[in-house]
């Protein structure tokens, strides 16, 4: 009904959501990773499945958990283990928000024993990882694509660039210059960059952030 319609505008939609760090092993003991939280992308997770949408959530190492029914989560460790989950549900969805902070590189080969300090200088060869959200940019059909863009310089010209090489409907412009804003904060400050424009928005908590963000995406659909 026209009702239901209006209240949860995402019923019907499958949303897949990366949040969270990658970890990229070095030796079975140790890792190269980030400061991300996890928490914009569970609180976008919590927030799709409130609006109606069936949510696929794909996360690295993160203490979140999530109890809701409508949110299937996945947890992965590696940038490769969060190409593979998010490739085997790039099908079925109709938007994906790739929220997590992915790891660039990673060692290029992984110690079977533990590294032992014996060494005066360790040099740990890197290479990239995938970059999982231009590839679902090849990939796409009819799915809506959303990025995140973590900028220190050159904002608005990096994210515009990311948005196009990345083939998505809009990136969210993270700002690392806000106070409480970024990673482990409950708070973000956020542009919407589109082929069409910017939206700049306050400083709010991230299940706000998590309610503009998808009210962007509700217009996508009825564009
Ligand atoms: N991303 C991804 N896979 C990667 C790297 C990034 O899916 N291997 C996604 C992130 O989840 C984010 C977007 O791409 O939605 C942009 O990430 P960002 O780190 O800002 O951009 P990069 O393309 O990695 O470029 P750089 O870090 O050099 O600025
Ligand atoms: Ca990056």
């Amino acid at each position: 009904s026209r009702d239901l319609a209006e209240k949860l505008p995402l019923r019907g939609k499958t949303i897949l959501i990366t949040a969270g760090p990658t970890y990229e092993a070095i030796d079975p003991v140790r890792f190269i990773g980030n400061h991300s939280s996890g928490k914009m992308g569970f609180a976008l997770a919590e927030e799709a499945a409130a609006l109606g949408a069936g949510v696929v959530l794909v996360s690295g190492p993160t203490h979140l958990d999530t109890k809701n029914a409508g949110v299937r989560l996945i947890r992965v460790t590696s940038a490769r283990e969060m190409y593979e989950a998010v490739h085997e549900h790039f099908e079925e969805a109709d938007v994906v928000i790739a929220a997590a902070a992915v790891a660039d590189y990673k060692p290029r080969v992984v110690a079977a024993q533990k590294m032992k300090k014996k060494d005066a200088v360790l040099n740990i060869e890197l290479e990239p990882t995938q970059d999982i959200l231009a590839s679902l940019g090849e990939a796409k059909k009819n799915q809506k694509l959303i990025g995140f863009a973590l900028e220190t310089n050159d904002e608005l010209k990096n994210a515009k660039a990311k948005l196009k090489r990345k083939n998505l409907d809009f990136i969210v412009l993270n700002s690392m210059n806000e106070a409480g804003a970024g990673f482990k904060k409950d708070t973000n400050k956020i542009s919407i960059v589109s082929p069409t424009g910017v939206k700049d928005f306050e400083l709010k908590p991230k299940s706000e952030v998590a309610k503009d963000i998808l009210n962007e995406v509700i217009l996508l659909f009825n564009e």
